[in-house]
């Protein structure tokens, strides 16, 4: 009997030796969902090896599809001013996505992103469950809805739970925040603003606990 698509999983595309680089290089040949067909290229996660933070986003978008590496577009370069302002530093924190490939839908010449769904979810958290186990960091944040509900559950709800830490096998401090991308969407200055400053209060609260010993 064939497989059906939905139960690929990325652990078939696991490497024998269990290292960073190792699951890096493995990913990039990985077909375990059908967005393999669709981005440019598998992105991984990237940062410090041994980070006591890592951040979990939904997918790469435009600007990391094509340049391989996560949060280098709009939305990361205002994760790295929030970080700097929360006393985070971005070289010490490791960046990753819930799933590696860029979903996306033409829009006249502009790829427009399209949320993951269950199937490809599932399909690539193997990947990100991996570099969570070889980074073992101290605090894992999830950015939006998308991480939040792979890692934290579907009930979970980000306006009302955002900010505070959670229990969790994964790592002993979680939190779920907004996602960056969300700030740049705000109606308004006045709205961006506010949420702007709510996120960077959330950063400061993992600041906190980055500084205890
Ligand atoms: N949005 C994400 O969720 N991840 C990225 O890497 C970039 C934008
Ligand atoms: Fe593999 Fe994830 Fe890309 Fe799907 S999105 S092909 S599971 S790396």
């Amino acid at each position: 009997m064939s497989k059906d698509k939905s139960e690929t999983s990325a652990k078939e595309f696991f490497p024998a030796r269990k290292s960073l680089k190792a699951f890096r290089d493995a990913a990039a040949d990985c077909k375990a969902c059908d967005l393999w067909e669709r981005g440019t290229q598998t992105v991984f996660g990237e940062g410090a090896r041994r980070a006591e933070v890592v951040f979990v986003g939904e997918q790469p978008g435009n600007e990391e599809d094509l340049s391989g590496h996560p949060f280098v577009g709009p939305a990361g370069r205002l994760l790295d001013d929030a970080l700097a302002e929360a006393g985070i530093d971005r070289s010490q924190t490791y960046v990753t996505n819930v799933v590696k490939h860029f979903k996306w839908e033409p829009r006249g010449k502009r790829r427009i992103h399209k949320k993951p769904n269950a199937t490809e979810i599932k399909a690539c958290r193997p990947w990100l469950e991996a570099e969570i186990n070889l980074v073992k960091p101290k605090v894992i944040v999830c950015l939006g809805a998308t991480a939040a509900q792979a890692l934290l559950g579907p009930q979970f709800k980000v306006t009302k739970q955002r900010g505070q830490f959670l229990e969790s096998t994964l790592a002993p401090y979680i939190m779920a925040t907004v996602h960056p991308s969300s700030i740049l969407r705000a109606p308004d200055d006045e709205t961006r603003h506010t949420e702007r400053r709510h996120f960077v209060d959330d950063l400061k609260k993992v600041a906190h606990v980055l500084s205890k010993r």
